[in-house]
């Protein structure tokens, strides 16, 4: 049932699927990217996505940031647009959504998770930004946590949706064992995907791409050097990065994951011990220049 040759992503396919760069372009042709992230707390997490979706290549960016971290964050990267959001006790702050649904639909895609946090309301906000969401949205790290709360948000969505779990998130998603998970990757993923028609990236040691209607793939590129705080945080941009410059999400998704899985090589051909999450950024040039 599980044929493995249809299903691993190669260089060769990847590829085939990169984004043309034509000479005749600007940054409108590449897609803007919305990255809502962070907190008080967190404010390294943002700047890792941000940097990795535009290392990337989308043509613009705008982070979205609770007001008392922002300038913290905006200290750290110059290039993306930002944009203040109210916050509670330094996370978002519900009902302050009325910039987001006359914006919204400027996105070409919107990334959700990396350093919010947990927090009262935070389900809350996070149903009301789903049913505003028309463009292709990204789930990831909190925002995974916020929605195990209550899974029926989901349904609300307006368009396509991405999950990015490790098998500890999987685990809280499906309310089972990260260990269960572990010995059924591909069952899991594949549920999920086709019960919530979402898609659904699971991470680990040969990433899981599940598809809506029951399709696996396989990527096998990645090293020990991305075992390491922040590099979830950089799939995550670099996700909102590949999918603001194509209309083909499923290509899309898979080049993010194979590109990071390369730069985690790259990073790997150095040290697997020393890598940091930034170096990983880093990387994604010449990961792309490897494959290009
Ligand atoms: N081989 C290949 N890929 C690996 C390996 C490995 N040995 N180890 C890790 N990776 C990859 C995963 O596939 C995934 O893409 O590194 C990334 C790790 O992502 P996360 O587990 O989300 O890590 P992190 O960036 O630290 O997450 C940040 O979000 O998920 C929450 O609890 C997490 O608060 C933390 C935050
Ligand atoms: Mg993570």
């Amino acid at each position: 049932e599980f044929v493995l040759k249809d299903q691993l992503l190669t260089a060769e396919g990847m590829q085939k699927k990169l984004p043309q760069r034509p000479r005749f372009s600007h940054k409108g042709t590449y897609g803007h990217a919305l990255i809502i992230a962070g907190s008080k707390e967190m404010t390294g997490a943002p700047v890792l996505s941000a940097a990795a979706g535009l290392r990337t290549g989308c043509g613009l960016l705008t982070l979205a940031i609770p007001e008392p971290a922002l300038p913290i964050v905006a200290g750290k990267i110059n290039e993306p647009v930002f944009w203040e959001w109210p916050a509670e006790s330094g996370h978002f702050a519900c009902g302050s959504y009325a910039f987001l649904k006359q914006r919204v639909s400027s996105f070409d895609v919107v990334a959700i998770g990396p350093g919010l946090g947990k927090w009262t309301g935070g389900n809350q906000w996070l149903s009301e930004i789903i049913r505003m969401v028309d463009v292709p949205l990204i789930l990831d790290a909190d925002a995974l946590n916020l929605l195990s709360e209550d899974l029926s948000i989901l349904r609300a969505k307006k368009s396509p949706v991405i999950l990015t779990p490790h098998p500890g998130e999987m685990g809280r998603l499906c309310g089972c064992k990260t260990a269960d998970v572990e010995k059924d990757r591909v069952g899991y993923a594949r549920e999920f995907a086709q019960k919530y028609q979402v898609y659904v990236v699971l991470k680990g040691t040969y990433t899981l791409i599940a598809t809506p209607d029951g399709r696996i793939f396989v990527n096998p590129t990645g090293s020990a050097a991305l075992a390491k705080g922040g590099s979830g945080d950089v799939l995550t941009g670099m996700l909102a990065g590949m999918l603001a410059q194509t209309e083909d999400i499923e290509s899309g998704i898979q080049l993010a994951v194979f590109i990071h899985g390369l730069a985690g090589e790259i990073c790997g051909a150095k040290s697997m011990y020393a890598t940091l999450a930034g170096d990983i950024i880093d990387a994604i040039g010449p990961a792309l220049q490897k494959l290009s």
